[in-house]
């Protein structure tokens, strides 16, 4: 049995944030029924498609172990099998733009009314505020949630980075709202609202800068590079391109082929307790006691030249050479890796965190399975259904809607057509 088997997930979400969260649900169990507008769907499908008329990656992607329903919600039968899955459902998750469910006719009002037990889950761009009213996209997020200004380097421009933290990193965060929320219910008897901001998910995930921020009011920050460049600083955090943002001073190091190889560099942490090993590793015994590098104090404002010199030995070992002589030493590192190198990785595709899963239109692609590994309830990725898949299964199995019924749903043309089963 999966953990969260018996917990049905009526999943109004688009686009990427709010599908992550009910990816991670379904993968531990939870029945996900995703219900999309007729003829289109998730508007993701059709999003930077890499063969015609075939779901694109984007979709598949963050949509496994999901059931698809075509319904269109403004059509009146379209919304009453809808109040009939909230009936039936124990959580509501939509990430729409503000005010969407309402003008659906869905207010927390009449939800209760209809399932005093759910739970709604919504993701927002914005919390109460100047901008709730805004549509959000990931980098909105990440600019609004503190982490382009404090991403990149310091003479440069703010930069976005490639890890979605404003909408997966949002939809983590929602899961965990919705399974304390389903234990909360245990207690209750009651659903309740769970409300995600991407602003606030990035803040989140950026509080060590606001750490810094405020520690500014009392000096430098001294392990930042700027610190040893004697470039004073301002009243904000300011960029502090690949330095370590945590005690340890940390740096990405050129390795051998660097010249043409865009991805030849490790990430390398001087952590106080093996730096006599650094020393010996780099050919500086002398560090190990010299006043100038032998406590991290010392060593803060000379970190340019301590990694220059360190630059110096990974320059002459390939990234994977350099991580086999460091981890000896338990000198904490890690080669730079590309998307190609983590595709073809051994170890990922052994536990499951990289999966080649088959698709009856587009065949065999690769995703990224479960991250969150449970002993007693692990997770098979089930590829993503095809637009309105499950529509007359779920009518039939879930809302135990007779062949007269199902039969005039689809007259009414709330369900569209009927689900594209091969590539046209
Ligand atoms: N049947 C009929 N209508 C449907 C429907 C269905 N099954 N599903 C959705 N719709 C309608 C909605 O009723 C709404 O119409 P309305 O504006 O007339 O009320 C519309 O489709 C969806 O609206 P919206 O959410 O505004 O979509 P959008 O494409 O214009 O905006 C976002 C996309 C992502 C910017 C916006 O949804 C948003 O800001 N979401 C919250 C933040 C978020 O999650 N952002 C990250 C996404 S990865």
């Amino acid at each position: 049995m999966k953990a969260l088997e018996g917990v049905r997930i009526l999943d109004f979400t688009h686009v990427q944030s709010g599908p992550t969260c009910t990816q991670l649900l379904a993968w531990f169990g939870a029945d996900v029924i995703k219900v999309e507008r007729p003829g289109t769907g998730d508007i993701t499908r059709g999003q930077l498609r890499d063969i015609p008329n075939v779901d694109s990656l984007y979709f598949t992607m963050l949509n496994h172990n999901k059931r698809s329903i075509t319904l269109d919600t403004k059509n009146p039968k379209g919304k009453e099998v809808l109040e009939g899955l909230i009936r039936t459902c124990d959580v509501l998750v939509e990430n729409f733009a503000p005010g969407v469910l309402d003008r659906m006719g869905l207010t927390w009002a009449r939800i209760q009314e209809l399932n005093p037990k759910m739970i709604v889950a919504s993701i927002k761009g914005f919390g109460p505020g100047d901008y709730e009213d805004c549509k959000v996209y990931e980098n909105v997020a990440q600019c609004a949630g503190g982490s382009a200004s404090t991403t990149g380097f310091r003479d440069g421009p703010p930069l976005v980075t490639g890890a979605q933290i404003g909408d997966s990193g949002t939809g983590l965060h929602l899961a965990l709202g919705i399974v304390t929320a389903l234990f909360h219910r245990t207690k209750t008897g009651r659903g309740q609202r769970v409300n995600c901001a991407m602003q606030d998910g990035v803040l989140n995930l950026c509080r060590v800068k606001l750490r810094d921020q405020q520690r500014l009011a009392h000096g430098p920050l001294k392990e930042y590079s700027q610190f040893g460049e004697g470039i004073p600083f301002g009243d904000a955090v300011p960029r502090a391109g690949n330095d370590s943002g945590g005690g340890q001073p940390g740096r990405i190091l050129k390795c051998k082929g660097w010249e043409t190889d865009p991805n030849a560099y490790i990430y390398f942490i001087t952590q106080a307790p093996v730096w006599e090993a650094i020393c010996d590793v780099i050919g500086e015994p002398e560090w190990k006691t010299h006043p100038d590098y032998a406590t991290p104090p010392a060593r803060l404002p000379r970190l340019n030249e301590i990694f220059g010199r360190i630059e110096q030995w990974t320059m002459t070992k390939d990234k994977f050479e350099a991580m086999d002589i460091l981890n000896k030493y338990d000198i904490p590192c890690g080669p730079i890796l590309s998307m190609k190198e983590i595709a073809e990785d051994k170890s990922l595709r052994a536990t499951g965190t990289v999966v080649e899963v088959d698709h009856p239109t587009r065949g065999k692609y690769l995703s990224v399975g479960n991250p969150i590994k449970l002993s007693d309830s692990p997770s098979e990725v089930v590829r993503s259904p095809l637009l309105g898949e499950h529509t007359d299964e779920i009518l039939r199995e879930v809302l135990k809607y007779t062949e007269e019924q199902i039969s005039e749903i689809e007259a009414s043309g709330a369900t569209g057509a009927a689900p594209r089963m091969a590539a046209e």
